[in-house]
């Protein structure tokens, strides 16, 4: 499917913009690009304006500098906006660093928003021991090559089924993490390790929320994804079966009927 390419603040980022209708954005997770979203694309671009951007240094899109905080992440969004001309208000779905970007958006530009949808995502910041282990990875992914972020990342990705049903997914995978820019790997674990706890956020998040986590994710574990639910109001809470972290990705029937029946009625 063909990527636009768009120059905002000094970089050219790539975003996939198809259909017409509504616009549906969805924000990857780390350290992936838009093709991860390619079962909801398909599918929503027949009824909604579908934006999947590659985040800034990822997939078709350029690095900017050593760190892209989660804020530089949602200021890029409302600018890939802008430059599209696309309305507002936007329904906003993002996965783990795509969450933790769609929370920085709800802080920032929360009049922008008609509705909000968490995958597979935390709300806390980082332990200090997490924010370490982030600055190490960087400084090795920058020595020894995105090898290092694919080898750290994909046992903890995928949930026990997908790996031993359908390896072909985290095989693709792997091949996208591969490819992926060092820099752009180092400069999103800083910003990631620099994250602010958007916990306090969540109460004040005033747009109809779907939350939504496999039910074997090892990252964000859906007792804690239910805990999101119950701090925001109204939000709606759903556990994809036979999936892990990567839920929209394993389980594209099932995560695709919640988000129908969301969005339908919201
Ligand atoms: C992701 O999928 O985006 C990552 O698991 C986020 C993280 O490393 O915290």
């Amino acid at each position: 499917m063909p990527v636009n390419r768009i120059d905002i603040s000094g970089a050219t980022l790539g975003v996939l913009d198809e259909g017409a209708g509504e616009p549906l954005v969805f924000v990857h997770g780390f350290p992936l690009d838009h093709t991860m979203w390619q079962g909801q694309i398909d599918v929503f671009s027949s009824r909604y304006r579908v934006l999947a951007p590659d985040l800034r240094g990822f997939g078709a899109s350029d690095v900017r500098g050593e760190t892209m905080t989660m804020e530089d992440f949602a200021d890029d969004l409302a600018a890939m906006l802008d430059a599209l001309g696309v309305g507002r208000p936007i329904a906003l779905c993002g996965l783990s660093m795509g969450g933790y970007i769609a929370f920085r958006f709800a802080a920032k530009y929360a009049s922008q928003l008609r509705s909000l949808i968490l995958c597979d995502t935390r709300a806390a910041a980082d332990s200090p021991e997490a924010a370490a282990n982030r600055l190490k990875m960087a400084e090795q992914v920058l020595s020894k090559g995105a090898e290092v972020a694919a080898n750290a990342m994909l046992p903890k990705l995928f949930g026990p089924r997908t790996v031993a049903e359908r390896p072909e997914l985290p095989a693709a995978t792997r091949r996208v993490i591969e490819s992926t820019k060092p820099a752009a790997i180092a400069a999103a674990q800083r910003g990631m390790a620099a994250r602010p706890d958007s916990t306090a956020l969540l109460p004040q998040i005033r747009v109809p929320t779907l939350v939504v986590v496999g039910e074997d994710d090892a990252i964000a574990p859906v007792a804690e994804m239910r805990g999101i639910a119950a701090e925001i109001s109204g939000a709606e809470f759903v556990v994809v079966p036979a999936a892990g972290h990567m839920a929209p990705l394993e389980n594209p029937t099932a995560f695709n009927a919640a988000l129908e029946k969301f969005l339908s009625s919201n």
